[in-house]
């Protein structure tokens, strides 16, 4: 008899890596079917991205950012939480995103529970100080990236106590909302892959084992493969072809717990090459 809080809509619309626009392959999900959202959209700092400009007038990629969240709500079940990462911006041409960003969410509605410091411990690297020992221009040189979190309607998300994973030391160690975590090295093929300890600690600390866990802007699949091997369902989308080949092999080979044996994915790529994906992909392909 399946756990009330594992129950997945069928057709399976989980457990897959999906290539596609992260707006239009949100729209084809079923509503209030995701329990924890984590993402990382690109930055708009002309990062080299396989197949995507980063690099679109400030409004433009508001708008587009504001269309995803959207959607994201509908999809998000009651007490759902979605957690954006977001980098601060060069120093030369700073813009507050993280502040824009959050605006916008919390005016679509989405209550803003916290913001997490994820502190990079990349100081060793730095080279811009601005004016060296003196006060007539000096920079700040941002070794942390923001970690923004949000609920859905309601601040708490039932569950099955049961399902519960995270450690009494885990849950005193992640509640303090500076995490020194430094960024992830081997690039997997990709320019900016989360670190999979950082997306360890928001799967526990945010959900329960058997949810649904989702990056609509997924890249090499971090999210996907820590979900899985921590006993959740997950869903990866991504634009370009060759990172959600590369997702797929990861999740692929994260070996879920055994007594929540999440399935291996299924790759969907364009143009569908399926029965199974044509759903997914048919709202925009
Ligand atoms: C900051 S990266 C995410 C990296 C990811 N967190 C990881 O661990 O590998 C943003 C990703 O968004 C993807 N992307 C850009 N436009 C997209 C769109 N319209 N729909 C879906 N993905 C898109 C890019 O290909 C890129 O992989």
């Amino acid at each position: 008899m399946p756990r009330p809080w594992a129950r997945l809509p069928e057709p399976r619309v989980f457990d897959r890596i999906v290539q596609g626009d992260a707006n239009r392959v949100l729209d084809s999900l079923p509503g209030e079917s995701v329990h924890l959202a984590i993402t990382s959209p690109p930055y708009n700092l002309r990062r080299p991205y396989r197949g995507y400009s980063d690099d679109r007038p400030h409004t433009e990629y508001l708008v587009w950012l504001r269309g995803v969240w959207r959607t994201l709500h509908r999809v998000l079940v009651p007490g759902g939480r979605f957690v954006l990462n977001v980098a601060p911006t060069s120093i030369k041409d700073f813009r507050p995103i993280h502040h824009d960003l959050s605006t916008d969410l919390r005016a679509l509605g989405y209550i803003m529970r916290t913001e997490i410091i994820w502190y990079k411990q990349t100081m060793g690297r730095r080279t811009a100080w601005g004016s060296w020992r003196s006060p007539s221009n000096p920079h700040i040189v941002p070794s942390w990236e923001y970690v923004l979190v949000f609920s859905k309607g309601q601040w708490n998300l039932p569950g099955d106590p049961g399902a519960i994973d995270i450690t009494a030391k885990e849950f005193e160690t992640f509640s303090d909302g500076f995490w020194p975590i430094p960024p992830e090295r081997r690039r997997n093929g990709h320019p900016a892959p989360f670190p999979e300890a950082l997306i360890e600690r928001l799967v526990k600390f945010y959900s329960y084992r058997g949810n649904v866990v989702l990056d609509m802007f997924g890249g090499t699949g971090t999210v996907a493969a820590v979900a899985r091997r921590l006993g959740r369902h997950y869903l990866n989308i991504d634009s370009s072809e060759e990172y959600c080949r590369l997702a797929f092999e990861r999740t692929r080979h994260a070996t879920p717990p055994r007594d929540w044996p999440i399935p291996s994915p299924v790759l969907d790529l364009l143009p569908a090459t399926g029965p199974d994906s044509a759903p997914l992909l048919r709202g925009g392909a």
